[in-house]
């Protein structure tokens, strides 16, 4: 052999390797532990791990991590918590979307610049990343593409991208980043993918029910067993599904009753997707939220009407399912959704 032929024979080998690695690692599936059937009765038993079987419908599969480029989101993570975006600096990202407190701001209504009151409740910006759609009627359709809806609205940031490109422009610090992320451009388009890098960080594994389901019965107690099962059978998965337990498609709120006439005072961001298509059939149809850490995100709903997640499960159960659930029934899918909570660098998720 010649050193040329060594030296492919080498390259093939590692080559062979390294794909054979690949496939062993990312195209075949994960075996994981299936919990004991007997655990969720009621449940069918599904061959393999609910996460590794095809009825999509049943499986809630596990966050993937996220693909951080660490200078972007270093970046983004400072634009987030910078108030100096808003129109008077007083704003910023994380006073309405809170990471301490679940991603959300614990309000009814958002309160931005100056105290205005907006139209709708703060929704987490936890695993926001794999919603098919951002905002409540999904009219952002990207991470980047939403931004632009906070800074300007007047009443949050109430502030427009020619601010906010003058006030990062003055930072020296910042132009020394977005000179090295960036190639020194700083615009809407760059602050606003900076952003959403940093957004996409904003996962929340190992949730008490995915350690369930990855194989550890013990990780959820009894009556959140039940409310899984409750959950699955009452059919609340057919909305809520996949891995946000939601945010990938839209829905009626009020499927088998009218909501808004029994709640009154309609208002327009009750129309939901209505007021971006302008079609009848989207009249009060919203993306249907995702439920990982529903439980610390009160309060509940678009228009943040109720305070806990017994009075949420119960308007579930009745305007989407036409059926009234018992005060046991709403306890055991209570303690479902409580065990949904997950953690954010390292420590779990708190109200
Ligand atoms: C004044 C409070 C407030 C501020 C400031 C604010 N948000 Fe929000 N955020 C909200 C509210 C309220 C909604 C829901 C609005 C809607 O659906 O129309 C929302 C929605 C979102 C969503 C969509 C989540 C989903 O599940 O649909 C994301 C992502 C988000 N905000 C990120 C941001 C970012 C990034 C910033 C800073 C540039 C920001 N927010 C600033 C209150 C705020
Ligand atoms: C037909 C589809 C559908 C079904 C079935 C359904 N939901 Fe929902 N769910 C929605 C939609 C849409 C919303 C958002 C409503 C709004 O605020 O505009 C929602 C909101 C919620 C919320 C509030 C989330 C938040 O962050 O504010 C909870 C909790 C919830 N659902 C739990 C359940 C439970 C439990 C069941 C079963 C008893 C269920 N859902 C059945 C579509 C559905």
């Amino acid at each position: 052999m010649t050193k040329k032929d060594r030296l492919y024979l080498v390259l093939y080998i590692f080559i062979t390797l390294l794909a054979a690695t690949f496939v062993f690692l990312v195209v075949l599936p994960k075996d994981e532990t299936l919990p004991p059937s007997s655990d969720i009765p009621g449940i069918p038993v599904i061959q393999g791990s609910p996460r590794t079987q095809s009825n999509a419908i049943l499986a809630i599969p596990d966050l993937p991590p996220g693909e951080p480029q660490p200078g972007k989101v270093l970046l983004g993570e400072k634009l987030f918590n910078d108030p100096r975006l808003s129109s008077d600096s007083t704003v910023s990202c994380a006073t309405c979307h809170d990471l301490s407190r679940g991603g959300a701001d614990g309000r009814k209504f958002s309160v931005g610049v100056g105290s205005a009151l907006g139209d709708f409740n703060s929704p987490t910006v936890f695993n926001t990343v794999f919603n098919f759609r951002q905002f409540w009627d999904g009219r952002a359709h990207t991470l980047s593409e939403q931004v632009s809806g906070p800074l300007t609205n007047i009443a949050e940031m109430a502030s427009n991208w020619a601010i906010a490109v003058r006030r990062v422009s003055e930072d020296s610090e910042y132009r020394k980043a977005f000179g090295h992320e960036y190639g020194g451009e700083i615009s809407e388009k760059t602050i606003a993918d900076a952003i959403a890098h940093f957004e996409t960080t904003l996962i929340t594994p190992n949730a008490p029910f995915d350690r369930f389901l990855n194989g550890d019965t013990a990780a959820i107690s009894d009556e959140a067993k039940k409310g899984y099962r409750y959950f699955t059978s009452f059919g609340c998965i057919s909305c809520h599904q996949g891995v946000n337990i939601g945010g990938n498609f839209f829905q009626r709120f009020g499927v088998m009753g009218n909501y808004f006439v029994d709640r009154g005072d309609p208002v327009k961001a009750d129309l939901g997707r209505y007021n971006v298509t302008g079609r009848e059939e989207d009249r009060y149809v919203f993306k249907v939220p995702g439920l990982r850490n529903v439980a610390v995100t009160a309060p509940y709903f678009h228009d943040g009407s109720v305070a806990t997640l017994d009075q949420a499960i119960d308007i579930m159960g009745r305007y989407q399912l036409g059926r009234t659930l018992s005060e046991e029934d709403r306890r055991y899918l209570a303690a479902f959704l409580e065990s949904l909570t997950g953690e954010y660098r390292g420590e779990r998720l708190k109200p």
